[in-house]
């Protein structure tokens, strides 16, 4: 997308924004993008994806290295002012499950690695729970930049940052993703569903399943939640029986 597109976006989602708050924001950039694209083809008559000028360098990065050099200065939303180091994602570059959490924590921040705190301790026990290694999967967050006081990230920073976890899953291409917390799974599914109701339902994101859980912190929080997370656990394993072994 080139920065004058960029720009136009921006300005009408302030304005959006300032007439409806972030209720109808989502929907706005998503029908904001949809217009561009059918605007786009009406004019050119091809998809605009076919528009190679237009990509930016990162997009067209062939692996996880080359994508992590050219955009870990990224400042395209706000929460890069707060942070310590940028935390991309870790894991096996072809695994078959992709785990997308919310964004770093203090930890995650100060190491530059996903889920290395005590969330993290729990992802891996969790994980280790269903027979997989921690290092056989891959790991990630929807933004990659620490928010404040970890507070939740905001539906824009979580839309200007998706785009790089897309390109993480063309890169990977896993069969299934696991969504720890409501928070990723509205990020990645742009779900308006409550966590009760996701949890135990298939869902899609491009070519893979996506299942949702509890998020570890959340765990943590409230250990009542460890077991219907473990029932979740079981039918997310179940499914990768299913279609990968
Ligand atoms: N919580 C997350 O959502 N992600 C991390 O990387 C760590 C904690
Ligand atoms: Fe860029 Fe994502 Fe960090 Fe925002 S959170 S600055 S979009 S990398």
């Amino acid at each position: 997308m080139n920065d004058k597109l960029k720009k136009q976006i921006i300005e009408a989602l302030k304005d959006q924004k300032e007439i409806f708050g972030d209720d109808l924001f989502e929907e706005n950039i998503l029908n904001r993008r949809t217009k561009i694209v059918a605007e786009k083809k009406e004019k050119y008559s091809v998809e605009p994806e076919l528009f190679a000028e237009e990509k930016e360098e990162w997009e067209k990065a062939g692996s996880l290295e080359k994508l992590e050099s050219l955009i870990k200065d990224c400042t395209a939303c706000k929460l890069c002012e707060g942070r310590n180091k940028f935390v991309f994602g870790s894991g096996n570059p072809n695994a078959d499950v992709m785990c997308v959490g919310e964004g770093p924590g203090a930890e995650e921040d100060k190491q530059g690695l996903p889920f290395v705190g005590r969330a993290g301790q729990l992802l891996t026990d969790i994980l280790k729970a269903i027979k997989f290694e921690r290092d056989e999967v891959y790991i990630a967050n929807i933004v990659k930049c620490r928010p404040p006081g970890n507070r939740t990230p905001l539906p824009d920073e979580m839309d200007t940052c998706l785009p790089y976890l897309r390109k993480q899953y063309e890169l990977i291409q896993p069969k299934l993703i696991l969504c720890l917390g409501l928070t990723a799974a509205k990020g990645l599914l742009k779900s308006r569903e409550s966590l009760t109701s996701m949890r135990g339902k298939i869902y899609e994101f491009e070519d893979a399943k996506v299942m949702v859980t509890y998020h570890p912190a959340a765990l943590l929080r409230n250990p009542n939640w460890k077991r219907p997370c473990w029932e979740d656990l079981k039918k997310f394993k179940q499914l990768y029986d299913d279609l990968v072994k």
